[in-house]
């Protein structure tokens, strides 16, 4: 039986540490503009975070071309076993992701947005796809129907690429992801905060605590 995994979507060692002692945290995905938000270089943060998470971390390259991407990937996955190369959904980026399974180095082709592009970096070997929901909406289409149709064109086919649905902006698109069978959310802290809280757990524990207190005076 498949396991929904989930990925903290963050370069924030804080946030990470915080859920992952809830034992929430499947893996990490990163990209250039989180890296940069950390204000440190990638392969220290890259390292840090494989000390406290053990599963998928995915390290985004920032050359464009084949060569540089491979060159890059090969780099990064010296950190630690688990690193997973994150290369964009290019020509180049496919020729990369390619090679670098050839290698038995773990990839995510990240900046999908169609679903045959999903079916190309399935071709080319890619250990995970990242169909971007929420940009897709922002554009006033609906992102969710790109993971219903690459959950079926990787059925149809048997294709192992595991599809992480990325750029999550909400508790309701990570229903719609489990609803439609997609192996991987990742999530920004802010969504996997939302995804704990409900008000009447709150005001549940307050009323019983307020009747702890009272019995006991
Ligand atoms: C995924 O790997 C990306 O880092 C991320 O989900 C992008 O999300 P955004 O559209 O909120 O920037």
């Amino acid at each position: 039986m498949a396991v929904m995994k989930f990925f903290l979507d963050t370069a924030d060692l804080t946030e990470i540490k915080t859920y992952a002692v809830m034992g929430l945290i499947d893996g990490i995905t990163t990209n250039p503009s989180l890296i940069a938000k950390s204000g440190r270089p990638r392969e220290e943060v890259i390292t840090d975070i494989c000390d406290i998470v053990d599963g998928p971390i995915s390290a985004e390259v920032i050359s464009t071309d084949h060569a540089g991407m491979v060159k890059e990937g090969v780099e990064l996955a010296k950190i630690h076993p688990n690193i997973t190369v994150k290369v964009p959904l290019t020509g180049d980026g496919l020729a990369a992701c390619r090679e670098l399974s050839e290698k038995n180095i773990k990839t995510n082709v990240t900046l999908c947005f169609t679903a045959v592009q999903a079916l190309m970096a399935a071709k080319a070997g890619a250990t995970f796809i990242s169909p971007f929901v929420g940009r897709l909406d922002d554009l006033g289409q609906t992102g969710m129907e790109l993971i219903e149709d690459i959950r079926t064109i990787y059925d149809n086919y048997g294709f192992m690429t595991e599809i992480l649905v990325a750029s999550i902006r909400s508790p309701n698109h990570v229903r719609t992801a489990a609803t439609l069978g997609a192996d991987v959310c990742t999530v920004p802290p802010k969504v996997l905060g939302q995804l704990l809280k409900h008000p009447l757990t709150d005001s549940g524990l307050e009323q019983f605590l307020a009747d702890h207190r009272k019995s006991q005076s």
